[in-house]
């Protein structure tokens, strides 16, 4: 069953993003080479909590951090530690924040200091399939449609698309229905107006295989070259949609 917002539900939503996107603000006050994962998680928790919101992923299925920090050839779900950010490195910060029940989810990826041209150009064009992907949503589109346009421009830019891991519905909670993959796997389910999803392209410089590490929940592009990745939240409208992360 996917789930229609009600005008309240989506407002609440809409708060939940904004609150969402302001603590991208603060993180990247402090995402800068000496930082380890593990105090910008810390600074991640406490602003979350100011707000007023809950940190979706803290105790999540056992996730012990209020967001995930993936750097470099590590594709999502990096747990913060003592890992210290320097200049160089890609960084995918994921937070999925909940406000009064309802969640908002989004990822940005930083370049930090300089890096190749090349994975200058993976992050810039992992941003660029999700505005791809996202242009498809409207009432009675499909989601094939999103995953068509994502697979597409990733492809076009030579780079390759993980398919592990997928875009999902939003909501009252973190993952609904339905799946939003980001190759085409000939999903026709229909997008109505008030269905909220996740559109979340993870695109690789090299191949698209990626391996769940020991700690069984960072996953790693199995090449060793760099991944990037890029969300936000998505109201499907009649005639198009909203985006409820934006910045
Ligand atoms: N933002 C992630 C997603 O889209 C959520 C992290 S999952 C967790 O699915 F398990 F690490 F919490
Ligand atoms: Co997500």
């Amino acid at each position: 069953m996917i789930s229609i917002k009600s005008e309240r539900e989506i407002e609440l939503m809409r708060e939940a993003g904004k609150k969402n996107i302001m603590t991208f603000k603060e993180i990247e006050k402090h995402l800068k080479p000496g930082i380890t994962t593990k105090k910008l998680d810390t600074i991640v928790h406490d602003f979350v909590v100011k707000n007023g919101c809950v940190p979706s992923t803290l105790g999540y299925e056992g996730y012990p951090a209020s967001v995930c920090i993936s750097v470099n050839d590590e594709v999502v779900h990096g747990i913060p530690g003592n890992r210290v950010i320097k200049d160089g490195d890609i960084v995918s910060v994921d937070l999925v924040i909940s406000y009064k029940g309802y969640h908002a989810d989004a990822t940005r990826t930083y370049i930090i200091g300089d890096v190749p041209d090349d994975v200058r150009d993976l992050v810039e064009n992992t941003k660029g399939a999700f505005y791809a992907g996202v242009a498809c949503v409207k009432e009675g589109a499909r989601i094939r449609d999103i995953s068509r346009a994502i697979e597409k421009y990733a492809h076009d830019h030579g780079l390759s698309v993980v398919e592990e891991l997928v875009g999902h519905g939003i909501g009252a909670s973190m993952h609904e229905e339905p799946d939003v993959p980001n190759f085409d796997d000939n999903n026709m389910t229909k997008l109505k107006a008030g269905m909220t999803i996740a559109i979340e392209p993870m695109l690789n410089l090299g191949s698209k295989k990626v391996y769940l590490e020991d700690d069984d929940w960072t996953v790693r592009t199995m090449d060793g070259k760099p991944s990037a990745h890029y969300e936000n939240t998505v109201l499907v409208t009649k005639d198009g949609y909203e985006i409820l992360t934006g910045e």
